[in-house]
């Protein structure tokens, strides 16, 4: 298996609108080694989650893994790494909050996006299982983030103010001890 290389803001398949796997490409050869690719790729870029499309495959499948323990938006629980096929989101309550995102596609940046904090995920395992995940609070953004990448969108169409988009070194040096008030 292999580390892919991460496509970056800009390059247009990041913007298509990704295609369900069929059934028969569910839990497939081809399938695995995809998965595998981008688990050595997030791995090796390090990051809580990545979609088939920042890979090339423009395909709805994404890949999320959460540490966990203390953060500083509180104690989060862990998700060991768990593949999601042809998610859909449901949003159950449009309560916002925001949080200074990022994302492999886009490097060096970060940006404050209000998202909704409490949705439900309805997804095929890798086996092809149909599972439901209720979550609240940061893992609802960080889905979001994932799952908006199957739909073309990247986390800076959704900036709260377009002046809360900074380089990593500034939001370290003047927003990261002073969240944006909003
Ligand atoms: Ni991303």
């Amino acid at each position: 298996m292999a580390v892919r290389r991460v496509l970056r803001l800009g390059h247009p398949l990041l913007r298509e609108v990704a295609r369900p796997l069929a059934a028969a490409q569910i839990g497939s050869e081809a399938m695995r080694c995809l998965v595998a690719d981008m688990v050595d790729t997030l791995h090796d870029y390090g990051g809580i989650g990545l979609a088939a499309p920042q890979v090339g495959e423009s395909l709805r499948l994404a890949i999320i893994e959460i540490a966990g323990g203390p953060t500083r938006y509180g104690e989060l629980a862990p998700m060991p790494l768990t593949v999601f096929v042809n998610p859909v989101i449901e949003v159950l309550d449009q309560a916002t909050v925001g949080y200074w995102e990022g994302c492999l596609s886009v490097p060096g940046l970060r940006g404050f996006v209000e998202r909704p904090q409490h949705v439900r995920v309805r997804y095929l395992s890798d086996r092809g299982e149909p599972r439901s995940l209720e979550l609240r609070g940061f893992p609802a953004t960080v889905f979001q983030h994932e799952f908006d990448h199957l739909d073309g969108r990247l986390y800076v169409d959704g900036l709260a103010d377009p002046r809360l988009l900074v380089f990593d070194e500034e939001y370290e040096r003047y927003h990261r001890t002073a969240p944006a008030a909003r």
